[in-house]
């Protein structure tokens, strides 16, 4: 009797449980069916933080960051010298700010929440110091900002942006699953909702008509690698 209605018991347990599994997995996107997104992008380009700026926020402003995998690559059309120096771009407030942002990063690992600190910096990069609000991650950042560890971690960006194939030939340079979107990237909800293969049920915004392709100047607004800003 006893071993019986605990057996149904434990039966009635592993059915919830079996159910609310299933529930969650249709709700949330599994962490590995999530659509790899990367943006390798240098500080003071202009189109980059207009992508950062307008673009990446229909990502983190709907649905579509559960099934992102958001990657910022701060390093775009730098140079590593052969002294491990680094040459910038746009010189060196550039080179700072990817650092800047490097450590940004390395202090919020969330994508959700070094976005929108980077954003910030990207809106208005003269003021960024009241972008960053520590809420007792100022040690952190400052060892990482003031120490090696910045150049480190721009080192290792640099080997990420040099050894993508096919190589960017110009910065903002988006990835979809490791794909170059090319010039469709002010399309780019548009494109993860299309890139996104996972079980989970696609987000709202990717079923809205707000999403119908954006038309874009001819004439693509990016920095190439090989342009000489300074
Ligand atoms: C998210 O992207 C990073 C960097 O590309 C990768 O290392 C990580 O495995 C990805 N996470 C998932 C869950 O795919
Ligand atoms: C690295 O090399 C560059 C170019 O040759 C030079 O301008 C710079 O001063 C060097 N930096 C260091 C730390 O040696
Ligand atoms: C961008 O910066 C300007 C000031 O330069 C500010 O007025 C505006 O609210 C900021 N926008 C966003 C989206 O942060």
């Amino acid at each position: 009797m006893a071993s019986s209605s605990s057996t149904k018991l434990v039966l009635c347990l592993c059915l919830l449980l079996a159910g609310l599994f299933t529930l969650s997995n249709k709700l949330v996107a599994g962490e590995s069916d999530k659509v790899n997104l990367n943006l390798y992008y240098e500080s003071l380009c202009p189109y980059c933080q207009n992508f950062i700026v307008n673009d990446l926020a229909k990502i983190f402003d709907s649905d579509l960051y559960t099934i992102t995998n958001l990657t910022l690559v701060p390093f775009g059309n730098a140079h590593v010298l052969p002294n491990l120096t680094v040459a910038c771009q746009h010189g060196e407030e550039e080179c700072k700010l990817n650092a800047l942002e490097a450590c940004i990063i390395r202090t919020w690992p969330d994508p959700e929440l070094h976005y929108w600190l980077i954003r910030c910096v990207e809106n208005n990069t003269k003021d960024w110091k009241s972008c960053v609000k520590f809420s007792g991650h100022e040690k952190v950042f400052n060892d990482c900002y003031n120490g090696d560890l910045s150049e480190k971690l721009i080192l290792g960006y640099a080997k990420q942006t040099l050894s993508l194939k096919p190589k960017h030939t110009y910065v903002p340079w988006v990835t979809l699953n490791d794909q170059p979107l090319y010039d469709k990237y002010h399309n780019l909800a548009a494109q993860v909702c299309k890139a996104y293969k996972g079980k989970a049920s696609l987000p709202k915004l990717c079923t809205s008509s707000a999403l119908s392709e954006r038309k874009v100047s001819s004439k693509l607004q990016v920095s190439y690698a090989d342009e000489d800003i300074n």
